[in-house]
């Protein structure tokens, strides 16, 4: 991003005189509270400017300094990655909606490709789909290819042909309305072309910058004394939020089409089909976009394209595939945010060479010992690095790395920078590393556990000091409290360290009592170095806001190994309440018992996943946080199933027997959008079977118990209901 404006400094009018020397020490030399105090500052300051420059159009400083507080901040990130804050700059996802413009909730949600970054991911990618659909050999796969555009996703509705509504991807679910400065892209048609046009139709598509017009757009920046924009993406994101159209106008934007959103009548039922029809409606499709029938057609597609790239008038960062028939589109569905039927292939990450000078070890939430490569700071993809991640001690090992080698670093796409390989020709570091078998924070024993599954050691040393070591307490508290979590605002890493470090707050439920110790207390909370009365009441609302969470939240924030948002959410739907989930868990502690059955026969679950809850209930200290919590009156509420009104909503269903017109995953999948809970054997919460030709002892079996079993053409009807 480019910044405009005259060189002016701000002056950050609270700024404490340590907060100022803070502000200039350099990155290597900060401690781990120093650095979360500089992140807050930095989130702080680069939100304001960024405010300034998009939604005020007056920045304050110049392009130079918004850089180099931006890249302070990279840097401060990639040394400390566990501080990271949930408000970075680094993490934002597009701008949020600016004040400015109007926000508009997408029809249909704007997704996010998968990435694959080698041939061999893109193999997988069409096995799987092959795998899915259940393919035969007779039966012709084709996938689309074309660039992958590096500029600004954007939806364009038309009603009756006309053009109505433009709006940015935001956050994929809500945008910006940007109607008046799409207006102004000559790409874009006012009407559509031709006599059929369906009454709505949203066309999506890619708005960017050529790189002829970016350069003269730059010489007219320099010849005005504006500042030049660093490069096309930049330019045409800038452009495109402007808030006077007239300026929009004045750059040179551009709009490839590629994808749709509510389209309720289809013209075509492929992928190509689609895009053929896009162009007769009169938009720019891109003039590479191919279809092919083997996955060897695809990478030599994109190989081609990567020779090319350099050549091309616009900026890609990649080549993206789609199956072409939608009809199989649709069968293949999505995983989380992204689709089954497309993926993005991406580019290799930049890569340099530098010094790795040592090795440290970081203490992860979970008790991960993480080893950090600090690295003489060097420039890879116009970002400062000064570390990497080099995952577990088998990683250093498998490298051969040790401190003192010349290694190439890369970076790849919002990626941790990684170590790539040694070079060997330059003079090598003398010691191997070893691996510290204590935890570097509290002193406690570290151990590599036992993998349930392969019976071998896991690739990482965990300390065993749970919530007596520091590191882990301060992370699984800021997790509790995190966005995904508890979602309480207000209170960041920053605070929780510092309450952490006075003892008032030490595990969770202590939140929840804070408010009502801080009436009794001598230092109260309004009075502390960094608070006051506004703010400490601010906290507590936030906090009382919160003593009630959906279920899924609550077990998530509970920090338990492999559950993340998505095994939460699994659990809470198959244990409905928190209380029946928490006698379940400590129930299936034993191997034998019912409960263990129960819990290991959720499609989902395995036995790591089903070890790992059997732990954590199985810990006093663990039981003690949620009775804690109980105690300070937090409550989880059920979740709701998600089609509420489908007849297996609620419901157990096990699939048996060999399904002919769907895959078992896609049987599965379906289902579980109906709202019900797919199990693997039949069992007395069993509320219907789905049984295909050769379904044996199942069949029997919920006979015995009563149970419903319908066939595969029964349960499409309930399914295209
Ligand atoms: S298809 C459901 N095609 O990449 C998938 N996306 O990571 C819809 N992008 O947000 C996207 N070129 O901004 C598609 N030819 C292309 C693309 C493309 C660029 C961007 C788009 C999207 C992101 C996904």
């Amino acid at each position: 991003m480019s910044k405009g404006g005259a060189a002016k400094r701000v002056k950050r009018g609270e700024a404490r005189e340590g907060g100022e020397a803070l502000a200039r020490k350099p990155v290597d030399q900060l401690t781990m509270d120093e650095a979360a105090e500089e992140l807050e500052r930095l989130a702080e300051e680069i939100a304001k400017h960024d405010k300034l420059y998009y939604q005020k159009d007056a920045p304050r400083i110049s392009d130079a300094d918004y850089d180099a507080l931006r890249k302070r901040n990279d840097a401060i990130e990639a040394r400390y990655p566990e501080l990271v804050r949930e408000d970075s700059p680094s993490q934002r996802v597009g701008a949020e909606p600016a004040a400015g413009f109007g926000k508009v909730v997408h029809s249909v949600p704007m997704l996010s490709l998968g990435n694959a970054f080698d041939d061999e991911d893109v193999t997988d990618f069409w096995n799987r789909i092959v795998k899915f659909l259940n393919l035969k050999p007779e039966d012709e796969l084709a996938v689309t290819a074309e660039p992958k555009i590096d500029g600004l996703s954007a939806s364009l509705r038309y009603e009756k042909g006309k053009f109505v509504l433009g709006a940015t991807r935001g956050d994929g679910r809500e945008g910006e309305n940007i109607t008046e400065n799409i207006r102004t892209i000559a790409d874009i048609p006012q009407t559509l072309k031709g006599d059929d046009i369906p009454d709505i139709v949203e066309v999506r598509g890619e708005v960017y910058m050529a790189h002829t017009d970016f350069e003269k757009l730059n010489e007219r920046q320099r010849e005005a004394g504006k500042p030049v924009f660093a490069n096309p993406r930049n330019a045409a994101a800038g452009s495109l939020r402007q808030l006077d159209p007239k300026v929009t106008a004045s750059r040179p934007l551009r709009f490839f089409a590629y994808a749709w959103g509510e389209m309720p009548e289809m013209p075509s039922d492929t992928q190509s089909g689609m895009m053929e029809v896009f162009a007769g409606w009169g938009f720019t499709i891109n003039p590479l976009f191919q279809r092919s029938t083997s996955v060897e057609e695809l990478l030599a597609f994109y190989h081609d394209i990567e020779e090319r790239r350099a050549t091309l008038d616009y900026d890609i960062d990649g080549v993206v595939y789609k199956v072409d028939r939608l009809d199989w589109q649709s069968r293949l569905g999505f995983v989380s945010r992204s689709p089954r039927w497309a993926i993005a292939h991406k580019f290799p990450a930049e890569q340099a060479t530098t010094v790795l000078e040592k090795i440290e070890i970081q203490v992860g939430r979970t008790g991960a010992m993480t080893p950090v490569a600090r690295l003489k700071p060097v420039t890879v993809g116009g970002v400062v690095v000064s570390n990497a991640t080099l995952h577990n001690a088998d990683e250093i090992e498998r490298l051969g790395v040790r401190p003192g080698d010349t290694v190439v670093v890369q970076r790849a796409g919002d990626v941790i920078p990684q170590i790539v390989r040694v070079v060997e020709d330059r003079p090598r570091g003398e010691k191997p590393f070893k691996f510290p078998d204590k935890c570097p924070e509290c002193g406690s024993h570290a151990v590599r556990e036992i993998n349930p599954k392969t019976g071998k050691p896991d690739a990482v040393m965990r300390c065993t000091g749970g919530l007596v070591c520091p590191a882990q307490a301060v992370e699984r508290l800021r997790h509790f409290v995190s966005r995904n979590a508890f979602d309480i605002e207000g209170l960041g890493e920053k605070q929780i360290s510092a309450f952490y470090e006075d003892k008032l707050i030490v595990k969770p439920d202590d939140i929840f009592t804070l408010e009502e110790r801080d009436k009794t207390s001598l230092k109260k909370l309004k009075d502390r170095e960094g608070w006051g009365a506004t703010s400490a009441k601010k906290l507590f609302e936030a906090i009382n806001q919160r003593r009630e969470v959906e279920l899924d939240r609550f077990i998530f924030a509970l920090g338990i190994r492999h559950v993340g948002e998505t095994n939460a959410r699994l659990l809470a739907r198959s244990y409905g309440t928190l209380e029946n989930f928490e006698t379940q868990m400590r129930a299936a502690a034993d191997p034998e018992s019912a409960a263990r059955a129960d819990l290991l026969s959720i499609d989902g679950v395995g036995e790591v996943l089903a070890e790992a809850l059997t732990d954590f209930f199985a810990e006093k200290h663990n039981l003690e946080v949620l009775d804690g919590l109980k105690k300070a009156g937090v409550k989880a509420i059920p979740l709701e199933a998600q089609e509420t009104d489908s007849p297996v909503a609620g419901k157990t269903v096990v699939f048996t027997g060999s399904l002919e017109r769907m895959t078992r995953s896609e049987a599965k999948a379906r289902a579980e959008q109906m709202g019900a809970k797919v199990a693997g054997s039949v069992s007395g919460k069993t509320d219907l079977v789905v049984a295909g030709p050769g379904a044996g002892s199942k069949i029997a079996k919920a006979r015995e118990l009563g149970i419903e079993v319908i066939d595969e053409d029964k349960w499409m009807e309930m399914a295209a209901n």
